[in-house]
């Protein structure tokens, strides 16, 4: 080879190698580029210990590390880069995005198309004026003083025939119990003959779970777990080929919906008219079938699992409280009576003069929310009040359980269970619902807020009364499993035993 062909030859090596490095670097920085929109990496201190479970070494539940998080930002807020996730505990960003600027911040697609196959058009999964709708007519409902004391019936009548008398043959046998899975089978025995005038038998032990409650627990879990996978695609993908997890999403929402449009198909033959569940009165203006069973099937998830979390929450914090016991007792024996039951009327107005009761169901629900965190979806390009910048497809989530621990909003004493927070002269006081969001706030507060707080007082006030309740393992923290409500990983493992008859 002559001395030009070999420089040429070398020169064109020299190119090559130049093209290649040039086309690797621009490969890696389009990848970079794409992984940064995509959000699949990111290498901010907080996004790395989430990527690698590094919390896990300091904090018992994902919540805690988030509360720390939150509590040391100067703005309450934190972005998780890899989740396309903006968390905020600033009750101004919370009024924000609830009331002042609802409109731009739906729960969104992705929200609605997990939950889509379970809870349908219900009012928990829609937008807009589908919600509009549902939310004018059921917020009508609701305000029925008949509504109310037939839920108040529906509850007492549980407390009374189911309730007690499972706690009384409990103490007799000294056996432990797990309260957790009685609260979730009371509360939804109580929000089904509420919704659907149907009975599903949850607290007789001595049946079976009925086919409809597993079905309907089967269901719950599988949704909430589409939400957890790495990618929509999987959980659609998988829906498509019917395998796995989602055939038996699948059968478990056929084992639903056939129950549902049973109940509605005799409930129409035999007349609704005097019936005085929910179902029957959205019957007299709906006649679309499949839309009356997801406004109920709706109600049942939120009214179940939320009413559950919150006795058990309860029940845990009075536990390593026993002073606070004692105070609720002593008002009860001055409101009630100490020999009176709760099952007439004139209770339905004595509930509402336990100020104290009210005050420590608050004040549990402050430090252990049954919603830890609600995630809506911006709709547009949008600066917080705090001054983070939204871009249009975030998802911006709230935290009541890491607001509940801010000393800017509750003082010094925050860690503290102290239901005197919520009195002024042995009278009870609302906080402004944008720092205490545990039943949301704004536009689309709770409907259930006033039937829940009256269920679980009445449970309270009933066990509390009769039984002492004593945990068998005492933890300084409980420990929570991931899901859309709070939940005890192992449950509430307690003894019960009968008080004497003066309530000591
Ligand atoms: C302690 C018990 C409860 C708590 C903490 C609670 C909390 C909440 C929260 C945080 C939301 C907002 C959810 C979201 O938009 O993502 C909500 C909505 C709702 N709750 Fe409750 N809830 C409780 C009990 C109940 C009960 C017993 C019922 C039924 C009677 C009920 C009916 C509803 C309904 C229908 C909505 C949807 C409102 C709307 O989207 O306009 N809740 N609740």
């Amino acid at each position: 080879m002559d001395s030009s062909a070999s420089s040429r030859s070398h020169s064109f090596h020299e190119s090559f190698l130049m093209l290649s490095l040039a086309l690797i670097i621009l490969t890696i920085s389009l990848i970079a580029q794409l992984m940064m929109r995509i959000r699949i990496w990111c290498s901010c201190e907080i996004c790395q210990t989430f990527i690698q479970s590094r919390w896990t070494v300091r904090f018992t539940n994902l919540c805690d590390w988030y509360t720390h998080l939150l509590k040391e930002s100067p703005t309450k807020t934190v972005h998780i880069h890899i989740l396309n996730n903006i968390i905020t505990a600033n009750p101004d960003n919370v009024e924000y995005m609830l009331k002042t600027k609802f409109d731009h911040f739906p729960k969104g697609k992705p929200f609605s198309a997990i939950l889509g196959d379970f809870l349908g058009r219900g009012i928990f999964n829609v937008d807009g004026d589908l919600w509009r709708f549902q939310r004018k007519m059921a917020s009508l409902e609701l305000a029925h003083v008949s509504l109310r004391a037939y839920s108040f019936e529906v509850v007492n009548q549980e407390i009374d025939r189911r309730l007690l008398p499972l706690m009384k043959s409990l103490a007799k046998g000294r056996e432990v119990v797990d309260l957790q899975d009685v609260f979730r089978r009371f509360s939804f025995d109580c929000i089904c003959r509420f919704s659907f005038g149907l009975d599903p038998m949850c607290l007789e032990l001595s049946l079976p779970l009925s086919e409809f409650a597993v079905a309907f627990d089967l269901a719950s879990k599988l949704s909430a777990e589409r939400a957890m996978t790495a990618s929509p695609l999987i959980w659609k993908t998988k829906r498509l080929l019917n395998i796995g997890s989602e055939r038996k999403l699948r059968q478990a929402i056929k084992i639903i919906n056939e129950l549902a449009q049973e109940v509605i198909r005799k409930r129409r033959k035999f007349g609704f008219s005097d019936q005085k569940d929910l179902l029957s009165r959205f019957m007299t203006s709906i006649s679309d079938e499949t839309y009356l069973r997801d406004i109920i099937v709706n109600f049942l998830l939120a009214g179940r699992d939320t009413v559950a979390s919150a006795l058990t929450s309860f029940f845990w914090v009075v536990a390593h409280h026993p002073e606070v016991e004692a105070a609720i007792l002593e008002e009860a024996n001055k409101v009630i009576g100490i020999n009176s039951n709760l099952t007439n009327y004139n209770c339905y107005e004595q509930m509402r003069e336990l100020h104290y009761l009210h005050a420590a169901i608050h004040e549990s629900m402050r430090m252990y929310p049954p919603v830890q965190f609600d995630s809506k979806f911006c709709s547009e390009n949008d600066v917080l009040p705090d001054g983070s910048l939204v871009k249009k497809g975030t998802r911006v989530t709230y935290h009541p359980y890491a607001m509940g621990r801010i000393e800017e909003i509750w003082g010094s004493d925050c860690s503290e269970f102290k239901p005197e927070r919520w009195l002024r002269d042995g009278v009870f006081c609302q906080k402004n619902p944008f720092e205490y969001p545990v039943f949301q706030a704004g536009l689309r507060v709770c409907l259930g807020k006033e039937m829940a707080l009256l269920e679980i007082k009445s449970v309270a006030i009933s066990l509390l009364r009769e039984y002492r309740v004593e945990l068998v393992r005492y933890s300084p923290v409980p420990l929570f499993s991931p899901g859309l409500t709070a939940t005890y990983r192992d449950g509430l493992r307690v003894l019960v035993s009968h008080r004497s008859m003066n309530y000591d």
